[in-house]
């Protein structure tokens, strides 16, 4: 398969199971919470931790199978840090995935609460893994991954710090590390479960763990970059949005130039990690293409 055919295939996979997670019984009360799970889920992401997780499964000596519950898992953990990022008390952002934001959708309490359930039902998806292969200590093991990054100590976290740097201009070790915490952590729980979906030792999660670590930090910097010189419709969300909440990003920090140097240096040390593992040439492609995306 070629890099594009692979990636299709990907893509498609995790919708289908996805789909499958989000079939609920009819006539609940509670429907209205179902269809904006949906909504969200569905509004056409680009399905990149998924894809991580199910091709760090494959070089790892996994069966894309073994890691569908983890990227699964980790793409609702991450429509969930959307919904809420997205919030009025948040970024307060109209648009995401090219469709109104949840909130605007359905109503503020909903999405809270469509946030909410996408934020618990990754435990229960990754708790089933077992039935895909997954051993049990290897699926206790995500479970912890996926909580460490998620949480207080991780995208949550880093979700409160730059709550707080509004208006304010941290030091540029101050503000990576939140970038580490708020877009990196998610990155780096794709790549470490889908090596446990393998059964990976510890020095490959270990490695995934680096690799996703620098690949985050990228990621964000070129997310900043985007925010001011991107195309609002390819992106399927608002421009200028750091601005008009007064934040100090990478950007603003280091100018244009500065921004995409940085991201060529992170995505190289990234590339570094990733040349520890056979077979990763599909990982490599997607990381340069992530570099130079425009949505
Ligand atoms: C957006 O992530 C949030 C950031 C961490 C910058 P993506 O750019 O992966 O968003 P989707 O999933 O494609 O919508
Ligand atoms: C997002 O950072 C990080 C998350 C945890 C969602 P941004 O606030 O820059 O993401 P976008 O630009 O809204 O997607
Ligand atoms: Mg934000
Ligand atoms: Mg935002
Ligand atoms: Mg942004």
């Amino acid at each position: 398969m070629t890099f594009e055919e692979q990636t299709v295939f990907y893509k498609e996979l995790v919708d289908k199971e996805l789909d499958r997670y989000m079939s609920f019984p009819d006539g609940l009360k509670q429907g209205k919470l179902f269809e904006a799970m949906k909504y969200s889920l569905n509004a056409g992401g680009k399905r990149i931790r998924p894809v991580l997780a199910l091709e760090f499964c494959r070089i790892c000596g996994g069966e894309y199978k073994n890691a569908l519950p983890a990227a699964c898992a980790i793409e609702m953990m991450h429509t969930f840090s959307l919904i809420h990022d997205d919030l009025p008390c948040m970024d307060n952002d109209d648009m995401r995935r090219g469709r109104p934001s949840c909130h605007k959708a359905f109503d503020e309490a909903t999405a809270l609460l469509a946030g909410d359930a996408l934020e618990m039902y990754p435990f229960d998806v990754l708790a089933g893994s077992t039935s895909c292969g997954v051993s049990a200590e290897n699926a206790l093991k995500m479970v912890k991954m996926l909580a460490w990054a998620s949480g207080h100590m991780g995208m949550i976290g880093g979700q409160q710090i730059d709550t707080e740097f509004e208006g304010q201009s941290p030091g540029l070790d101050e503000l990576l590390k939140m970038y580490r915490l708020k877009t990196s952590r998610l990155l780096q729980a794709a790549a470490g479960m889908g090596c446990l979906s393998a059964g990976a030792d510890g020095d490959a999660v270990g490695n995934a763990l680096e690799y996703a670590d620098r690949l985050g930090l990228a990621f964000q910097i070129v997310d900043d970059i985007l925010d001011i010189y991107g195309d609002e419709k390819a992106l399927g969300k608002p421009i200028g949005s750091d601005k008009e909440k007064n934040k100090y990003t990478y950007v603003t920090y280091a100018g244009l130039e500065g921004a995409k140097e940085k991201a060529k240096q992170l995505t190289d040390e990234a590339l570094d990690f990733l040349a520890k593992f056979n077979n990763s040439e599909f990982l490599k492609k997607l990381t340069i293409e992530l570099l130079n995306r425009n949505k």
